[in-house]
């Protein structure tokens, strides 16, 4: 199989015992991010390993490649790379509590536990329904339905211990005007925390609020909140002078024509801020 040949065709329809997701809107957008997962765990030449993951693309009775197109691998670097953050922090905070806001169907806690950790999500309604039927919680491990933007859930984070928040796809889906106040609060409430979230272009925003269709069957819902990297750091910090450390990261495609065409945006000065990216923040402790 060449680097860039598909990845095996992975859901047979007609299978029984399937369970009919039933999303819409943003939550069904964990479909699209689980589907770059998995096709990449499942390729022979995998940047990424996530059989969990695999087992709940499985089992769903979805029709990923109609909705979201042929996978890429952005979604599967983009978690890999939060996965290296988190275990570097891990490091330092074995007992630590990571919550993980608009969580979805993300089996990140399965890919980093180091056995003490203890795992909060926060997720709507639907989707913690659905996380509930394939990932159940645990002793060390609870979810909440909730709207990561009501500060209510931040009480359920019990003890003093060093608090990391992780909200991966989730602040593009949001007005600006909520993640700065979410931002806001987070540093207030978990000071010394760290926080790490991805970001759009803003010419991507503006897309999505035209109307982008990733495919003639799937329209990405609006993302109203699209920042350039440069404007990351400013940014953040007039939002809050608890603010201690901001890092713009990056996430690359794993291979073919996409990476190729990443390097290129990145060698070229006037685009290589206008890239999906990460944001690694520290709070004032
Ligand atoms: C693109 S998916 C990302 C899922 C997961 N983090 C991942 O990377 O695969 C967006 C997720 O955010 C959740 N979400 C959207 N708005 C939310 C809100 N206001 N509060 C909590 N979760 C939200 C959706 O239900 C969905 O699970």
């Amino acid at each position: 199989m060449s680097p860039d040949s598909p990845p095996p065709k992975p859901l047979d329809l007609t299978r029984p015992g399937l369970t009919n997701p039933g999303l819409t809107g943003v939550p069904e957008t964990m479909l699209w991010t689980l589907h770059n997962r998995a096709a990449e765990a499942m390729r022979p030449n995998a940047r990424f390993h996530d059989p969990e993951a695999v087992r709940i693309y499985q089992a769903l009775a979805y029709d990923y490649e109609r909705h979201f197109g042929r996978a890429d691998g952005s979604h599967a670097m983009r978690a890999a790379a939060i996965d290296v953050l988190l275990r570097r922090w891990l490091e330092r905070h074995p007992d630590g509590t990571i919550v993980s806001l608009g969580e979805g169907l993300e089996t990140q806690r399965h890919r980093v536990d180091n056995g003490r950790l203890s795992w909060l999500t926060v997720d709507l309604p639907e989707g913690i329904a659905l996380r509930d039927h394939f990932l159940p919680p645990g002793p060390r491990v609870r979810h909440l339905a909730a709207d990561a933007r009501d500060p209510a859930w931040m009480d359920a984070v019990t003890g003093n211990g060093p608090v990391h928040i992780v909200a991966q796809g989730l602040f593009m889906y949001l007005p600006e005007a909520d993640v700065r106040q979410l931002v806001a609060t987070l540093a207030r409430r978990f000071p010394g925390g760290q926080l790490v979230f991805d970001t759009v272009p803003a010419w991507l925003s503006r897309l999505t609020l035209r109307g982008l269709h990733r495919t003639p069957h799937y329209r990405i819902p609006p993302m109203p909140w699209g920042i350039d990297a440069d404007a990351v750091a400013p940014t953040l910090r007039s939002w809050s002078p608890r603010v201690a450390v901001v890092e713009t990261l990056d996430y690359r495609m794993p291979r073919g024509l996409p990476r190729l065409m990443d390097t290129l945006f990145r060698l070229t000065p006037a685009l290589r801020h206008k890239l999906p990216g990460l944001v690694r923040v520290e709070f004032e402790g």
